[in-house]
């Protein structure tokens, strides 16, 4: 039987298996960790390298349309005057003055409770999948303590950003559960700052990029008078971002250091923007679908008009069924002109094209792209992550837990074994074997222990094939039995079958 990824543990399943078997680490464990930061192990590091791969190969080096780019990641300081992040990238924070713990005003949320019209207090709950059930949990329990007679009323969550004043004195801390704790929401700012040059002072302050986006606008100009792009085009970037979160949370779904894939698509202003945005999320969708993640685990959510930034005409983003719930985890934003307007204006440097097509000059407009890496591994390992029952060596039934990874983007993609490994002669022809395929492709070797124990470590990492040396090899016709990780099905091929097999499963 296998289980479906949707269990309780799910979470907590993945993150054991992670740190079990070096796929991420806390960052400076050692110390007692770093909250909102973690590190990627040797098998971590391959995954997140194949996924960077992946993307750079099918939007950047097989499509026409698009360029690659890799910017600085401390920038001039104007550069984020001008996009706006200096003023405005900031995120509503609460204080718990008892705690002293910090939340997000948007991921808190408050109700009254009310009996038969009548509000006997408040409830309040930090954003997760069952907060409403937690919140008609707790009201319930405050009608029993207080012995309220009559019927609870429906508890109506709301953001804490909607919180009247006179409410804040009210509304209880999750942390403590009393009331009159939690301060009024105010803006926190998240760029990291810097200093940059021997003096320390104001004019020496410098940021860490919250967005590869912005290399990509500040170096728009330079791409297009230097390269052979035409409207319409795209220029890519991956590369590490910093965002001071205020609740880093759920593993690697939102950290303080994380990695972005983003392509800015500029297109002429009086293109089909909507048709062409369209086309992005489908494309989008089907990428993710490539990788592995299962089509009816992603959906779209349309911001509506009314929620937009200022200077976005439409964003969608790709929600993902994450094991904390549905979230976001790639946008899809039409920007309109705004960040080459603002970059043309504070750098009075001209951002206009000349569109060879149309024969006019004009400051395009962009569709955005913006993926995070570490939200696609989380998805990726979500997806992956399984549990089933496989006979062991002796015929008994035993739970095994593997990762189901595309071939394309698992870290280890064959593991070679010699069926015994005080045989020089299986030895040797494994051995070769491995050393041959290594050079394509990242392999493992492992002779130690029984054989379904070693095809059961390797389930557990998601190695998509086993190949193991045995006696038919060496004294009959040289084939090898190739098993299949999810079916654990075993066939016999020869090495040119084996390697053609490969190269459709792994090269696609
Ligand atoms: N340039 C547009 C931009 O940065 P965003 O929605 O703030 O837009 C884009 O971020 C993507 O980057 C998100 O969809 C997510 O995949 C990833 N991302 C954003 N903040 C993150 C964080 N704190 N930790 C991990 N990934 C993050």
């Amino acid at each position: 039987m296998t289980a479906p990824a949707t269990s309780d543990t799910l979470m907590e399943d993945i993150v054991g298996l992670c740190k079990r078997r070096g796929f991420i680490f806390q960052s400076s464990e050692i110390y007692g960790g770093y909250n909102g930061f973690y590190d990627y192990g040797p098998l971590g590091v391959e995954l997140r390298n194949n996924i960077k791969q992946a993307w750079w190969r099918d939007f950047v080096q097989c499509r026409d349309d698009i360029e690659g780019l890799d910017s600085t990641i401390i920038m001039h300081p104007k550069i984020w005057k001008a996009s706006g992040h200096v003023d405005g990238f900031s995120d509503p924070m609460v204080d718990c003055k008892e705690s002293k713990l910090r939340y997000r005003a948007d991921q808190l949320f408050f109700a009254p409770v009310t009996v038969n019209g009548e509000t006997i207090g408040y409830v309040s709950v930090v954003e997760c999948i069952d907060q409403q059930e937690v919140a008609e949990k707790a009201a319930a329990e405050m009608k029993r303590k207080m012995a309220k007679q009559g019927e609870l009323d429906t508890i109506e969550l709301k953001e804490y950003t909607e919180a009247k004043p006179e409410q804040y004195e009210l509304i209880p801390s999750p942390a403590t559960g009393k009331p009159g704790s939690l301060t009024e929401p105010r803006e926190f700012k998240l760029m990291f700052e810097t200093k940059v040059g021997p003096l320390a002072d104001d004019a020496a302050t410098a940021y860490l990029r919250p967005e590869t986006a912005q290399g990509i606008f500040a170096n728009y100009k330079n791409i297009v008078d230097t390269g052979r792009v035409k409207i319409p085009f795209g220029i890519a970037q991956i590369g590490k971002a910093f965002r001071n979160e205020i609740t880093p949370r759920n593993f690697i779904f939102r950290s303080r250091e994380f990695e972005q894939m983003e392509i800015e698509y500029f297109i002429s202003p009086s293109a089909d923007w909507k048709t062409l945005h369209r086309e992005w999320i489908d494309t989008c969708t089907d990428w993710l679908v490539s990788i592995g993640l299962p089509r009816e685990g992603i959906s779209e959510d349309i911001h509506p008009e009314d929620k937009l930034a200022f200077y976005s005409q439409a964003t969608t983003d790709l929600m993902f069924q994450f094991p904390h719930g549905e979230q976001e985890l790639w946008g899809i934003a039409c920007r309109s002109d705004y960040d080459l307007k603002q970059h043309q204006e504070h750098s009075g440097k001209s951002m206009t094209i000349f569109d060879e097509t149309t024969k006019e000059k004009y400051v395009p407009h962009v569709i955005e792209p913006s993926l995070g890496v570490d939200r696609t591994l989380l998805a990726v390992l979500s997806a992956a992550y399984t549990e089933d029952e496989v006979p062991n060596d002796k015929g008994k039934v035993e739970k095994r837990i593997l990762l189901k990874f595309s071939p394309k983007i698992a870290p280890i993609k064959v593991a070679v074994f010699p069926l015994l490994k005080n045989k020089p002669e299986l030895v040797e022809v494994a051995t070769k074997l491995y050393k041959k395929l290594q050079r394509r492709w990242n392999v493992f070797y492992d002779a130690s222990g029984a054989i379904g124990r070693r095809y059961r470590r390797q389930d557990e990492i998601g190695t998509p094939f086993g190949i193991t040396i045995d006696f038919d090899t060496i004294e009959k016709d040289g084939t090898v039995t190739l098993r299949d990780r999810d079916t654990c099905e075993q066939r016999r091929v020869t090495e040119d079958e084996l390697i053609k097999f490969l190269e459709e499963q792994i090269d696609g």
